[in-house]
């Protein structure tokens, strides 16, 4: 099967509720995480754009779900932060309710990375969506951001305090990356890969 082309990506559309998703039949992955912990960094990152997803250095720019397509294979979907204490009580509700719909509710969705800083250790926050995501059927994909921002030294150490603290097993895919130096970048590209090809030979033998 041929590789997904990531360089061709454009935005499909940025909406607020579930009646407005593209009504697309492609498989999705979508990114969730901590507000300003690097998701829309890393979507731009694997597409190679500065900014296809817009990013900013304060907590709270993604407000809407952003769906992008990508190569006309599988579409990505950029969905708010959560867990940042500036934003209003009634924006984070908001904002929970478009996280949880999305999860619950969309059909094509193939595969959620959650993402965490790996300088920390997972918050509470951090806990509780993996649990729902697990919770919503979906086997656990982790990418640990910022990795930039660690001395090579506190690598493990920090990996196993993800693993430990989202109670992932071993075998669980946890990648570190970094949006700033590329790095996991083929690590994940190989990875999204694997698994739009497993779906689709799913899909072809279900014909
Ligand atoms: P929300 O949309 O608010 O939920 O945030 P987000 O998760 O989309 O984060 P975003 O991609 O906007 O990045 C937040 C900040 O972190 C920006 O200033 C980025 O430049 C920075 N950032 C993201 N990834 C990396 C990384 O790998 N290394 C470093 N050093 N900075 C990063
Ligand atoms: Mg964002």
């Amino acid at each position: 099967m041929d590789k997904i082309n990531f360089l061709k990506a454009e935005i499909i559309t940025t909406v607020t509720r579930e009646k407005d998703y593209p009504k697309t039949d492609v498989p999705e992955i979508a990114f969730v995480g901590r507000s300003n912990v690097g998701k829309s960094s890393l979507i731009n990152c694997l597409v190679s754009r500065k900014n296809l997803a817009r990013t900013s250095g304060t907590p709270g720019k993604t407000a809407t779900v952003n769906f992008y397509n990508i190569n006309d294979k599988l579409n990505f979907v950029d969905l708010p932060g959560y867990g940042y204490a500036k934003v209003s009580k009634v924006e984070k509700e908001k904002w929970g309710k478009m996280i949880d719909e999305y999860l619950a509710k969309r059909e094509t969705l193939l595969r959620i990375f959650q993402l965490v800083d790996i300088r920390h250790k997972p918050s509470v926050d951090d806990c509780t969506m993996m649990d729902w995501v697990r919770h919503c059927g979906y086997v656990p994909v982790v990418i640990a951001t910022k990795l930039d921002k660690i001395k090579k030294s506190q690598l493990d150490g920090q990996l196993e305090l993800i693993r430990g603290t989202l109670k992932l097993d071993k075998d669980s895919v946890l990648i570190p990356f970094s949006a700033e130096k590329n790095a996991g970048k083929e690590e994940v590209h190989a990875f999204i890969n694997e698994i739009y090809s497993e779906a689709m030979q799913y899909e072809d033998s279900e014909d």
